[in-house]
Parts: C-alpha cells; sequence; structure tokens
C-alpha cells in the first residue's frame, strides 16, 4: 500500500509551476475523438484520469502515445463506438464520450460514469440537451444505448444549471450537428473556453453570444492540431493553500491569474498579501491565518467547488471561525471526519461547515476520501505540528501530477512510501 508521508509545520517558500489542468485535459482528448486526424496535447499533465482517458479512447481504436507531457492521440482508425463499464466507472468524465461518440459514429453504447463520491450525480441534463440535438437514447439495466437517425440537428438548448459536464456534452456533439446550436445559461468555466479554443482550432465554428450563451455553428468534418491545455487553477489554489497555512512565502509560475479572482479575496480576509503578475501570483502569509469570513461555492465565475477542500483546511487553524456553504455537490465533506483526527474543530450540517480555528494541528494517520478531500488532507499535514501519513493516494493521482516534487521545491518534508 502506498502511503504519503508529511513532516509538518515547515514554511513552504520558493517557486512552484502551475501544470495543465486536469479539467480541460480530460474533455479535450475526448474531443480528438471527433476529428478522425491526429491531434497534439501539450501541458497535458500525466494524471491517472488523464491515463484511463487514453484507456478508453485506446479500446474505442485510437492510437494513443504519452511522453511527459505531451499526448498525441490519432483517432483515425477508430473501430468500436462501445465503452465497457469497468472503463466508465473510472471517473465521472467518461460521460463526455457519450456525445463525441455519437457525432462520429452515429451509435453509442456505455454505462452510467464513475468519479468521485460527492453525493448523487445524475446525467439528466446532459441525456436532456442531447435528445435536443436528434439523439434517441434508451437505457437497459444500467446500459445507456444513444443513435441518430440521419445527421445530428442544431437546436436551441436552455440548461436548467450551467453544468460543466453537459455544456462540454453539447459542444462535442454540436459542432458536428446539420445548422446552428444555442446553448443557453451554459457554463463558463475557463476549461469550457479551452474546449472551444481547440475545437475551433479544429475547424468547429464556436462563438460565445453573450455571457454563458454558446453559438455552435455545425460543420461537416474537423481535422486535428495542436494545443496547449490550460493551467489547472484548482492545483494553484491548492498551492496557495499551502503556502497559506506554514505562514510561507510562495510564487506560482505559469499560472492564469484571472482564473483565480474569486479566490483571491478569501487568502486576503485571512490575512495574505498577494502580488500579482501576468502569469504569476506572489503570496505572503502572517505566522498565523485569521478566520475567512464566508465562503459560498458557486458556478464560474464564482468560488471553486474544488478550491474549497484544501482552503477549509489552511483555515483550521487560522484565528476564528470560517463557514464554507457548499452549493454544487451534496456530500463533500467526507474529508471533514480525517481532519478532526488531526484536532480540526468542524461542524458539519448538510451543505455548510463551520470550521472553529485551533491554534495547531497535530500529524496523524488519515486516509483521503477524494480527490480534493485528499489535497485536504496535505494541506492540513503540511501544517500540523509532527508527521502525518496519509493513504488511498489514487484518489490524489486522479488530479495531482508532481505534488511531492512540487511541494518539495518549495521545502517541505514528503515523501512517498510503497511498502509492496
Ligand atoms: C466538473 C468538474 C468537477 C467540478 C464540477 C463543478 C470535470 C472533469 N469535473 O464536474 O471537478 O467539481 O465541474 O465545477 O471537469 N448535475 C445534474 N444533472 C446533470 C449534470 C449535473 O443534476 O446532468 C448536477 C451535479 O449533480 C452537481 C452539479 O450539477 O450537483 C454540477 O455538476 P457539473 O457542473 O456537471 O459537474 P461535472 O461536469 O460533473
Amino acid at each position: 500500500m502506498e502511503r504519503l508521508y508529511i513532516e509538518g509545520g515547515i514554511r513552504l517558500q520558493g517557486d512552484v509551476t502551475v501544470h495543465g489542468a486536469k479539467n480541460s485535459a480530460l474533455p479535450l482528448l475526448v474531443a480528438t475523438l471527433l476529428t478522425g486526424d491526429t491531434s497534439r496535447l501539450t501541458n497535458c499533465p500525466p494524471l491517472s484520469d488523464v491515463a484511463a482517458t487514453g484507456s478508453i479512447l485506446r479500446h474505442l481504436g485510437c492510437q494513443v502515445t504519452q511522453s511527459a507531457d505531451t499526448v498525441t492521440v490519432d483517432s483515425t482508425t477508430i473501430t468500436r463506438s462501445d465503452i465497457p463499464d469497468r472503463l466508465m466507472r473510472e471517473m465521472r468524465s467518461s460521460i463526455l464520450f457519450l456525445g463525441a461518440i455519437v457525432a462520429r459514429c452515429g451509435e453509442a453504447t456505455l454505462t452510467y460514469p464513475g468519479g468521485c463520491e460527492l453525493g448523487p450525480r445524475p446525467i439528466d441534463l446532459h441525456l436532456a440537451a442531447l435528445k435536443r440535438l436528434g439523439v434517441q437514447v434508451e437505457e437497459d439495466h444500467g446500459a445507456i444505448h444513444c443513435y441518430v437517425n440521419g445527421r445530428l440537428q442544431g437546436a436551441d438548448i436552455t440548461l436548467a444549471f450551467p453544468s460543466v459536464g453537459a455544456t462540454e456534452n453539447v459542444l462535442l456533439t454540436a459542432c458536428l450537428a446539420e445548422g446552428v446550436t444555442i446553448l443557453r445559461n451554459a457554463a463558463r468555466e475557463p476549461e469550457i473556453r479551452d474546449l472551444c479554443t481547440y475545437l475551433n482550432g479544429c475547424g468547429a465554428r464556436i462563438y460565445e453570444q453573450a455571457e454563458g450563451v454558446l453559438c455552435i455553428d455545425g460543420v461537416s468534418r474537423l481535422h486535428g492540431c495542436v494545443h496547449e491545455v490550460l493551467p489547472d487553477r484548482i492545483e494553484a489554489a491548492t498551492f496557495l493553500a499551502a503556502a497559506a497555512v506554514t505562514g510561507g512565502a510562495v510564487t506560482l509560475h505559469r499560472c492564469q491569474p484571472s482564473h483565480l479572482a474569486a479566490v483571491f479575496p478569501v487568502l486576503e480576509e485571512a490575512g495574505c498579501s498577494l502580488a500579482i503578475g501576468q502569469d504569476t501570483v506572489r503570496l505572503l502569509a502572517p505566522p498565523r491565518l485569521t478566520g475567512f469570513g464566508t465562503v459560498r461555492t458557486m458556478p464560474y465565475p464564482g468560488f471553486p467547488t474544488d478550491s474549497a477542500a484544501p482552503l477549509l483546511a489552511a483555515s483550521c487553524t487560522a484565528r476564528g471561525t470560517t463557514v464554507y456553504v457548499e452549493s454544487i455537490f451534496e456530500n463533500r465533506y467526507r474529508y471533514v471526519d480525517e481532519l478532526a483526527r488531526m484536532g480540526a474543530r468542524i461542524r458539519v450540517d448538510g451543505r455548510v461547515a463551520v470550521v472553529d480555528g485551533v491554534k495547531s494541528l497535530q500529524g496523524a494517520s488519515v486516509t483521503c476520501t477524494d480527490l480534493r478531500g485528499g489535497a485536504a488532507l496535505v494541506v492540513a499535514a503540511l501544517g500540523a505540528a509532527g508527521r502525518s501519513d496519509i493513504t488511498a493516494l489514487h484518489h490524489l493521482d486522479r488530479g495531482y501530477a508532481y505534488l511531492e516534487q512540487s511541494l518539495t521545491g518549495l521545502g517541505a518534508r514528503i515523501l512517498r512510501e510503497n511498502r509492496d
């Protein structure tokens, strides 16, 4: 079993580079399927979710090669349109293959996706939107069979909620449909814009008509292109939380500061000072943070739900109280019990968590419950007195590449051990 040992209480200092965004890389990899050509994604982090997406592409008949942070996909050779349950369960974003395979092959058979246990994660918005584009959906004992009679047809679609995944599925399906699709109440996350940039680079015609309104003028074919994955704003926020909890002085490089705009006021409220450059952020933290006030997660450009867990961990030792309100997912606080083992004082009631800052946390044996919950444990362990060991690292490996190297570079004492 793999364990991460962290010797806490060391002030993080120095420079760290932000890697490519998981939540961009996954839909981009799926999108390569549409082109029937070769695409190269650079700045694509070697995460287990990226590998799982590569496995699905290979299963479908694509040639996938990865060297360091570059993934090349040749989708000329696609031979099938189904995904077995075993591969679908690896991650939530496998549902994006639905739109891409239907658009490429005219039919698709897959099952319900897996992913982090954050409460129910239905796909009703995805299916309703695809139906509007002419996709016929039949469900049978957990299998979803989709097909199109003739060609996909552009449509006027309004999402009941600006779901990131549903927006991506519509983009993937509509860019090869006949006619124009208008997507209203679309998600506005930077990763959506990154997907549009890639697809337009492949010959799609997508533009933003207004905030949250996407217009997709269907084309009959796409071609491959080279695309650089945008920087990971969640990894960036995790590094900032780690710097803050240790009273550190850290500069992030190769990040996109505007994507972190909702996170900065929270850190400033905590007493940190920030210097924002074009693609850098420097954070200087006080020896002890003060309570962050109320942090309410919202769809972009609001405070990102994925950044709440690492920030919550940082607030455990702040002077005063911080209140978190989770507006996106129903069950996002499973990691809180693990933080309690380290001495954190947190009360959870439904979607609200109240953190009463304690003077210090103590290192402990803790287990990751999900990806961002795992990041919270790392942040807490970095700030705690003494040694922590963290297990169930497969959750962390879904979303953080080079985690130990990045933190070691900032002076952290962190070691991964494999007892096997
Ligand atoms: C994406 C991100 C995830 C992030 C989330 C919200 C990826 C790979 N994952 O997930 O890291 O936390 O956005 O920013 O990009 N919903 C429905 N029906 C649907 C679809 C969604 O009810 O058909 C609900 C979900 O259960 C959830 C909310 O809408 O409560 C948000 O989900 P969504 O925006 O779709 O998130 P994901 O695309 O799954």
